[in-house]
């Protein structure tokens, strides 16, 4: 047994690490500068593209939408427009080699619901749970996310659709790679086409920034309703990050509460927290 000055052992300070890198990536920080000083000729500028500002939709004063980003879906993969079911989109996805994620997959993890939803839940990507079953939010994250839809909003799992924005898991858990994120998502659009949800909630700040293409904090983003595919959407935290900070539920469940109002929802008198 080591004694309590004895130093963390290398797998202990990595775990630590990892989940600190996570935590400041939930919280919105994008990476750390190399150096605080500009490189002679650097040019400071923003990635984000200009957003339009909020614009009230039409069958509620109260309620505003942030109108999403349009993304181009038809030329990327000849044929995707034509498919018209789930399943005709998943054969179309076929044994996919289209990323370098490819050869570290055990399983491709596409969705799982009902394919006529009303509410669709999108996450990052899949995690060694997901992968090993094929089925997304399976693990810890995932029974969190269950508790959420069941517990909190009173339907069942299987009631709504859920996938991710990257079909196969990336390594060692690592964040997925724009390349990765621009074969993948059209994937993702045509299944948005294809249930046609009337609300979809967006899983933590990679999900989000990837659908959306901007980087504002997750923490600023959420509680508001962005537009994507003509589709609202309600970008909130990662069940992953609720796990590490349970005092941030009451702040998805307030946002769980406005998509449950938009959808018409009895919201339980009684709530607070969904877990
Ligand atoms: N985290 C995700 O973003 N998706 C999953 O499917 C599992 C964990």
């Amino acid at each position: 047994m080591s004694s309590p000055s004895s130093p963390p052992d290398r797998a202990t300070l990595l775990e630590s690490l990892r989940d600190y890198v996570e935590q400041l990536r939930e919280e919105g920080l994008e990476g750390l500068p190399a150096s605080t000083t500009p490189a002679p000729g650097a040019i400071a500028k923003s990635t984000a593209p200009e957003r339009a500002p909020r614009v009230p939709i039409a069958d509620s004063p109260k309620l505003e939408v942030t109108p999403g980003p349009s993304i181009e879906l038809i030329s990327k993969y000849p044929g995707l427009e034509k498919t018209s079911t789930l399943e005709e989109l998943r054969d179309f996805i076929g044994e996919c080699t289209r990323c370098k994620l490819a050869p570290c997959r055990t399983n491709l993890v596409f969705g799982v619901g009902n394919p006529n939803a009303q509410l669709m839940f999108v996450g990052e990507a899949p995690g060694a749970d997901e992968d090993a079953r094929g089925e997304p939010f399976v693990g810890r994250a995932g029974q969190l996310l269950t508790d959420i839809i069941e517990r909190g909003m009173g339907l069942s799992r299987s009631d709504v659709y859920i996938c991710n924005v990257i079909k196969c898991r990336p390594p060692d858990n690592r964040n997925p790679e724009p390349d990765e994120v621009a074969a993948c998502e059209p994937f993702l659009m045509r299944q948005i086409d294809l249930v046609q949800p009337r609300a979809i909630v967006g899983l933590g700040t990679f999900a989000v920034h990837a659908i959306l293409k901007i980087k504002t904090p997750i923490s600023k983003l959420r509680g508001h309703w962005h537009e994507l595919r003509g589709i609202r959407m309600m970008p909130t935290f990662h069940p992953a990050y609720l796990l590490r900070n349970p005092g941030d539920k009451r702040l998805v469940w307030a946002d769980i509460q406005e998509v449950m109002k938009f959808l018409g929802m009895p919201i339980p008198r009684r709530g607070g927290s969904a877990t």
